[in-house]
């Protein structure tokens, strides 16, 4: 990969040694590389001829939800993403990021009535609206602003996405979209109501998908929904497809490729002449990001072997949550043929789910060195806490042989400066 290798015995990445990133903005601490941001924005790009005449109908609005960095969303836009924003915070954070407000999607399926009024003031693309009753309020808010809203309306296409049951998100049981056999009346509502303009179908089926057959299936769907509406007298002009392909955070996963999935985009919803936009996040984050970690204690208990981080489930909670995989490498590149014995790592939170993996096949550690938790770049610094009142932890980008904090940690100070005791409190020491 472009942006993490071994390198004269160290795991680097680009052109900096990890244990410099340690020394400097100490541990723990999110890593990121900006070739591998790069790499990821190009397998989009190449895929749907972005930056050819076969992309000029496609938008790819980068999930912010996935790391909301403003330098990794600059980085991204100036490559050439739009955004897709679930909060009025995430806009707020797309703007300052420099992307313009008509490239900027809302999504989500609980805006409220301040978070739709910023969003028809900022003058944003697409507001993806997700039940009757948001459009309802869509419509009074904008009517009451004087404004005429850019709707798509997310349909639920019940279609099981075959990945984790917290991340899949088109069934019909889930709380996403409108019901599939409501949806021609949703429209119709829209097209009734004041101050909408229903222009987009959008759906979203779930995360991390390594097969593209469920994409197929719900595209289709989308087709035929879109057909259906233009035979109605709805002009839709616009489809949202959600997120992008799922990645490998094993090397036995094999994702679907951009390639596979640009086509299956063509052959499904390609002949209905709509503006496409894409919402991809992880697989143009994940493999950008590494959680930098030093060994507090090797543990040898009776029954299990521990590795004890000085990271934990509140800097990156992906394991706990999903029971998912990341591959954990040692910074210090292990001598061939070192041997390889099985060890639970945890951190060091009063949980039992503070596990990052068990049983995992590790050379000798020792307390002080450093480890890197790899694919850590999405839904990670993103989903932190200050759990344990730990602090959340820096971030750090690389270009090349330069680094920058681009965000710093915050003290224990800053942490206890949000509460306050009230004064009927009896005083400390009383
Ligand atoms: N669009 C919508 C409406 C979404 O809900 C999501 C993700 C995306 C786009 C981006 O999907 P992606 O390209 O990243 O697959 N925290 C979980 C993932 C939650 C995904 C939620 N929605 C995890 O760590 O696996």
């Amino acid at each position: 990969s472009p942006g993490f290798a071994y390198r004269d015995g160290e795991l680097h990445v680009e052109d900096v040694p990890l244990s410099a990133i340690a020394a400097e903005a100490g541990t723990p601490a999110y890593v990121y590389s900006t070739a591998e941001l790069r790499a990821n924005w190009r397998a989009y790009a190449d895929a749907f001829d972005l930056d050819g005449p076969g992309g000029r109908d496609v938008a790819v609005c980068y999930a912010l939800k996935a790391n909301s960095n403003l330098a990794v969303i600059r980085t991204l836009t100036a490559l050439g993403a739009g955004a897709d924003v679930v909060s009025v915070g995430e806009m707020q954070r797309a703007l300052v990021a420099g992307i313009p407000a008509d490239r900027i999607v809302f999504s989500g399926v609980g805006k409220t009535r301040d978070e739709l009024a910023a969003a028809l003031k900022a003058g944003i693309h697409q507001i993806n609206v997700e039940s009757l009753p948001e459009l309802d309020l869509l419509s009074a808010v904008a009517s009451g602003l004087g404004l005429v809203a850019p709707v798509a309306l997310r349909v639920n296409p019940d279609v099981d996405a075959q990945t984790h049951g917290k991340i899949a998100t088109g069934r019909k049981e889930d709380k996403f979209g409108i019901d599939w056999s409501q949806a021609g009346a949703a429209f119709a509502r829209a097209a009734a109501l004041p101050g909408l303009r229903p222009l987009g179908v959008a759906i979203h089926i779930g995360s991390q998908l390594l097969k593209t057959s469920p994409f197929a299936l719900a595209f289709a769907k989308v087709a035929e929904l879109v057909t259906d509406l233009r035979a109605h007298g709805i002009g839709i002009e616009r489809i949202d497809l959600g997120g992008g392909v799922g990645v490998p955070y094993r090397e036995e996963d094999i994702g679907p490729d951009h390639r596979a999935y640009a086509q299956v985009v063509r052959e499904t919803v390609g002949h209905l002449g709509c503006h496409i936009t894409l919402e991809p996040g992880r697989s143009l984050v994940a493999s950008a990001g590494v959680l930098l970690s030093r060994v507090v204690h090797v543990k040898e208990g009776l029954h299990r072997r521990f590795l004890v981080l000085d990271a934990a489930m509140n800097d990156l909670i992906r394991p706990s949550l999903y029971d998912a995989w990341h591959t954990i490498l040692p910074v210090r590149q292990p001598a061939r043929g070192a041997p390889l014995s099985a060890m639970d790592v945890v951190g060091p939170v009063c949980e039992s789910g503070d596990t990052f993996a068990k049983g995992r096949r590790l050379p000798p550690m020792q307390a002080g060195d450093l480890v890197a938790i790899l694919t850590a770049g999405a839904y990670g610094a993103v989903m932190a806490s200050t759990y344990n009142s730990r602090p959340l932890v820096p971030e750090v980008l690389v270009a090349g042989g330069e680094r920058a904090v681009v965000r710093r940690r915050p003290t224990l100070e800053e942490l206890l400066a949000m509460e306050s005791v009230p004064a009927w409190l009896p005083p400390p020491g009383s």
